[in-house]
């Protein structure tokens, strides 16, 4: 499958929609998603990216439907990772003296994966590759979301080849953005940010407002996974320019697990108890160990507070909870409060732990956390609704 973005720009990627776990097994696509390439062709002609190693053989035939191989002048590895460099090998095997662009961190991640030593040509932002009657200007982007990723910028076409940036794990036939759910759209690009950009908030905003400075028309932004911003594409970057804010909404998620239902009555009394306090908020509850991962970090993303429990085991929490415990210390959460909750038995450490472990992944503490012995009783029940209430108000001050 290819399809023609604007007369001299074809796109050659792949949509996967079998994809339901991404890095390894570390990440949700419940839609699928697309390893997006792209041609552009003028008096020279550049591939900018490839796609996934899986679809190696299946991308180069495509594209030997499109050009002859050789008349590939520049390839344009905007990034590493192997969902856009994984056909490059192969590709490379044929076409084994065409120039590779890429950052000098992009060389090292190249080499590092592949253990080739091409025909690297090393850019900076501001550097220019001159297509004929356009230029291709690349941008540097380290860390967002790896230290070699990169952007390109067409001029005469204005498009931004984004690379992961603005991507969404999406798979579709219709691959713009003014044809799909915007629902689903949104849903999913806010997922991809808030579980692979959150920790490069702040180079995040610092990119985005560099590029503005530069005055470039943006008509289009084509990233490399999902679908392609043509319909004012300036509602994705104020988007991320929103999210890179230390974002929340009018939101609270208590996330918890549970042996025999005890923490799980807290948690929903907690929950009442908030609602009671403040009708205007949104409480939202997630079994951890029946949840998705990847949707909960989404929602502990657009939430102010989050509430974390389990009942103690062998001195400790739960390992569900100690998971999710570890990806919100990674993502490095900013300006999010936090409080902890649970039953126990006998020894009753685990609240102790989860509050000194949310404190550490940057979160304020509301309060020492609250504690029930054994299954909650009916004014077990009635603390944790105060405890609700206690914390519905506060966050409402
Ligand atoms: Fe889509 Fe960072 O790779």
């Amino acid at each position: 499958m290819s399809f023609t973005i604007k007369e001299n720009i074809t796109w050659v990627g792949k949509i996967d929609w079998e994809l339901r776990k991404f890095h390894g097994e570390e990440y949700s696509t419940h839609r699928g998603s697309s390893y997006n390439s792209y041609l552009v062709r003028d008096k020279k002609t550049a591939l900018i990216d490839t796609v996934w190693t899986l679809f190696t053989h299946e991308f180069i035939a495509n594209l030997q439907k499109e050009i002859p191989l050789d008349k590939i002048d520049f390839i344009i590895a905007n990034h590493a990772e192997s969902d856009h460099s994984g056909a490059l090998p192969q590709l490379m095997k044929l076409i084994p003296d065409k120039p590779v662009y890429c950052t000098a961190n992009g060389v090292k991640s190249l080499k590092g994966h592949y253990h080739q030593d091409w025909n690297f040509k090393i850019v900076k932002t501001g550097d220019t590759l001159n297509l004929g009657s356009k230029e291709l200007v690349f941008i540097e982007a380290q860390m967002l979301h790896w230290p070699d990723s990169m952007m390109c910028y067409l001029t005469g076409d204005n498009i931004l080849f984004s690379n992961d940036a603005f991507g969404q794990h999406i798979a579709s036939e219709r691959m713009y953005n003014d044809q799909v759910d915007q629902a689903e759209l949104f849903q999913e690009a806010i997922k991809y940010y808030a579980n692979i950009l959150t920790p490069f908030s702040k180079l995040v905003d610092k990119k985005i407002k560099d590029v503005l400075a530069l005055n470039l028309p943006v008509d289009m932004i084509c990233p490399s996974h999902g679908v392609i911003w043509r319909d004012n594409p300036a509602q994705i970057i104020q988007k991320y320019l929103q999210w890179a804010a230390d974002y929340a909404e009018n939101q609270i998620a208590i996330v918890y697990d549970t042996m025999w239902d005890g923490t799980r009555k807290l948690a929903e009394a907690i929950a009442k108890g908030i609602t009671q306090a403040d009708e205007s908020v949104a409480v939202k509850l997630f079994n951890i160990a029946r949840s998705d991962k990847n949707d909960v970090i989404t929602e502990i993303f657009k939430s102010k507070a989050v509430l974390v429990g389990s009942p103690t085991i062998n001195k400790g929490i739960l390992s569900a909870v100690a998971a999710i415990l570890e990806e919100i210390k990674g993502l490095g959460f900013k300006n999010k409060k936090a409080a902890a909750f649970g039953c126990y038995g006998w020894s009753g450490e685990s609240v102790k732990i989860i509050s000194s472990q949310l404190k550490d992944s940057g979160f304020e503490l509301l309060n020492d956390g609250l504690r029930a012995q054994w299954n909650p009783d009916p004014d077990a029940v009635a603390q944790a609704v105060d405890f609700g209430k206690q914390i519905g108000q506060q966050l409402n001050e």
